[in-house]
């Protein structure tokens, strides 16, 4: 039956590894035992600072077009999801288009946080199903390394860098994608801001840099930590009862990758085993839009996610946004 279809996923992660201790060996004022005990993560991967957002995305590209077994030039719309673009103009996807030779595609970026990538399928699910396009790409790319302020252990020590990438097409093979399901809540925007260059922190200035305008901002983790919770909640019910699907039905959840803690709450509360839960947050930390993007990826690829599987996929970001996705492999 000819319905929404993922045909190809792909990853990439910058090679090198720095973990809790090498943090502590660089001097920042925290210890393993807190950041493991507070939010999971061992390690994150970091880009080498000539790396830009679209090398990466560009290399996750690549591995899902092979899977997709088609060539750049068959794609028809790039839709690159980040908060960290190469830059605000061109958009990265432009970048990317060209690191490709995907010529014939049109390009653009979205803004959804760690929403993005679920954000991405819902726009691309559109301009299949209405049949503008055959085959949409839609890639999560983050160097969140190099916007978070590494004085601020609060914040700094959640985030890493590195791409994740799906082809989408209308077909009879492949995954097939059942639903997706967007939201937003700007009133609680200040709560994760990110200024950068944006027209709120320019022009820039030795004051607005002395400000540290261009680092990311977590107003109140304790505050986003709940609002995720209830918002990973919301959208695996909301997904599951779209489909008609008991949550116990579902197979995996691979949710965006923010913190442990929050899934073993998830778990508790919604009686769903955490096995059911496929989490990269150990190795990787939170790469925004790129989290669970890499998850899908590596899920299917290490053999965890099997033919006929049903997969939950809740994210949340700053913004507010927040949503799912609900596949069946
Ligand atoms: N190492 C050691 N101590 C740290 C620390 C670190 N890296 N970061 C904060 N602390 C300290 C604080 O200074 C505070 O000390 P105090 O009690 O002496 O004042 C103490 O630990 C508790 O800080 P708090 O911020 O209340 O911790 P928490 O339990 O809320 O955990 C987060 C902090 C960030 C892990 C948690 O709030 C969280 O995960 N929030 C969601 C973040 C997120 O996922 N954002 C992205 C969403 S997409």
């Amino acid at each position: 039956m000819e319905s929404l279809r993922i045909i190809g996923t792909g990853s990439y992660l910058p090679p090198r590894v720095v973990t809790n201790d090498d943090l502590v060996r660089g001097g920042l004022d925290t210890s393993d035992e807190w950041i493991t005990k507070r939010t999971g993560i061992r390690e994150r991967r970091i880009a080498a600072p000539e790396v830009v957002t679209s090398d990466m995305a560009a290399q996750a590209s690549l591995n899902a077009l092979e899977m997709a077994g088609l060539k750049a030039r068959d794609i028809d719309l790039i839709i690159l999801a980040t908060v960290t673009p190469d830059t605000h103009c061109p958009a990265a996807a432009n970048w990317l288009q060209d690191k490709l030779d995907a010529h014939r595609a049109a390009t653009f970026d979205i803004t959804a946080a760690c929403s993005g990538f679920v954000f991405g399928m819902n726009i691309a699910e559109q301009y299949l199903k209405n049949r503008t396009f055959r085959h949409v790409l839609v890639v999560g790319a983050e160097v969140m390394t190099r916007v978070v302020d590494w004085s601020d252990r609060g914040s700094c020590v959640l985030w890493g860098d590195g791409a994740g990438a799906a082809v989408l097409a209308m077909g009879e093979e492949g995954a097939q994608l059942l639903s997706t399901h967007i939201h937003s809540d700007g009133s609680q925007g200040k709560s994760l801001l990110l200024p950068g260059a944006g027209s709120m922190a320019s022009p820039v200035t030795h004051e607005s840099v002395d400000k540290g305008m261009h680092h990311l901002k977590m107003i109140d983790g304790k505050t986003v930590f709940r609002a995720a919770v209830h918002g990973f909640m919301d959208a695996i019910v909301e997904a599951a009862r779209h489909n008609n699907i008991a949550v116990e039905d579902i197979d995996w959840i691979i949710p965006h990758q923010a913190n442990i803690r929050m899934f073993q709450n998830i778990s508790q509360t919604m009686n769903i085993p955490m096995e059911k839960f496929y989490l990269t947050i150990p190795k990787y930390g939170n790469i925004s839009a790129a989290s669970c993007a890499i998850a899908l990826d590596e899920a299917v690829r290490d053999g965890s996610i099997q033919k006929g599987h049903l997969i939950s996929m809740p994210v949340f970001g700053g913004g507010i946004t927040w949503g799912g996705a609900m596949i069946r492999w």
